[in-house]
């Protein structure tokens, strides 16, 4: 099966594009390089001893997607790119509804003009706001978005879903990722946030190399046992294996409309602080950390319930925080210059 993989060079993206290789399927590559860059493709190549098809294109321009997709006669599609910084969500609201949205009815309206019957959707934990019960499933109602950035996955989910009722021979599966870290055990590809990482685990790399001073951990009078606020921490290349879980359940379906959501976490809940001491212990480093005031916007715990994803997909997280703590360090390593 030739797929589809927008945002291919990002870093879900990119871990998704080995394991389906891995897997026996053809990735395909749409990127504009919004966030990543052509090395990107290199490590992939060194990883796969492959060199798929990349096409420096905007998932916007329908013209160019329209081309793409006459010419490369694709099985499915896997639509990971989009804007994903919360904050700047806020500053920029217009950008993130019109990057994430247009893109998503660019590729729709190219799939059902080609028959292209399979569709994949990078969903997010967020939709769930601070949820009332723990863990989350995915019948745990959907809260208001506390950004624009999480309400361009609600609408997203919404428009897949309608879409899909209405007929047009396309199967969907939304993956709500829970908190994405760590990196390709290679080391040739990982996490490249640009500028100063929002995201905690970049964060504590680049402090950990010396690049930052310090690490705010933001909060700890939140009501959880250390006082921190606490995340289902997935490695990024077990989530990467979920994307072809998906693609192989989406391939079983004979319901024309078959339209899912699925949570991908671990299951289990980790505070920022445990999350710390293993980054520490696993790499034998000490982290600079300081506790500083509460982060306007976090939820206060969030985890998956996993049991949908285990027994439909027949997916499990087989990595540990620890090991994905490792692999974010050796990445880190790797592209940090030299002093
Ligand atoms: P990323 O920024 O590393 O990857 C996204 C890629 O899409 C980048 O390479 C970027 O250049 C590209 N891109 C953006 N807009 C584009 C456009 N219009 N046309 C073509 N390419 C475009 O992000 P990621 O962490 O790999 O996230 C992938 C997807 O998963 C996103 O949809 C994100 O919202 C979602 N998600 C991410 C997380 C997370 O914590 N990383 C959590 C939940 C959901
Ligand atoms: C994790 C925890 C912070 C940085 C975000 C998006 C979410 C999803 C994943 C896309 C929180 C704490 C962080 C720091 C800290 N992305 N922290 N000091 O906020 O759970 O989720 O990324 O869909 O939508 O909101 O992830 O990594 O930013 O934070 O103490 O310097 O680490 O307060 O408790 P978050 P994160």
């Amino acid at each position: 099966m030739k797929i589809l993989v927008t945002g291919g060079a990002g870093f879900i993206g990119s871990h998704t594009v080995v394991e389906l290789d891995k897997a026996g399927f053809e990735p395909v590559i749409v990127d504009n390089l919004y966030n990543s860059n052509l090395d990107v493709l290199e490590g992939i190549k060194e990883i796969t001893g492959k060199d798929f098809p990349f096409y420096q294109i905007d998932c916007n321009n329908a013209e160019q997607i329209r081309a793409l997709f006459a010419k490369e006669k694709f099985d499915g599609v896997i639509h990971f790119a989009a804007y994903k910084a919360v904050g700047e969500s806020v500053e920029k609201p217009l950008n993130y509804y019109e990057n994430n949205l247009i893109s998503l009815l660019v590729l729709l309206r190219a799939m059902k003009e080609f028959n292209v019957d399979k569709f994949v959707f990078s969903s997010s934990c967020t939709v769930y706001g601070q949820p009332t019960e723990l863990p989350v499933t995915e019948n745990t109602p959907r809260l208001p978005a506390n950004s624009p950035y999480g309400n361009t996955k609600a609408i997203a989910e919404d428009i897949i879903r309608d879409h899909v009722h209405s007929a047009p021979g396309i199967k969907a599966i939304c993956l709500r990722y829970f908190n994405p870290i760590g990196a390709h055990e290679t080391s040739l590809i990982g996490e490249l946030p640009n500028g100063v990482p929002s995201n905690l685990v970049p964060f504590i790399t680049q402090t950990a190399a010396g690049l930052r001073k310090s690490l705010t951990v933001f909060g700890s009078d939140y009501d959880t046992p250390d006082g921190t606020c606490i995340r289902d921490f997935i490695h990024v290349v077990d989530l990467a294996k979920a994307h072809v879980k998906a693609l192989g359940l989406l391939d079983e379906q004979t319901d024309a409309d078959y339209y899912d959501v699925f949570n991908v976490g671990t299951g289990e809940g980790y505070t920022v602080l445990e999350l710390i001491k293993t980054f520490e212990e696993v790499n034998g480093v000490k982290l600079n950390y300081t506790i500083g005031p509460r982060r306007a916007g976090d939820v206060e715990k969030i985890y998956a319930q996993s049991d949908k994803v285990n027994n439909v997909m027949k997916w499990h997280a087989e990595k540990s925080m620890a090991d994905a703590l490792r692999d974010a360090w050796n990445w880190q390593l790797k592209i940090t210059p030299e002093k």
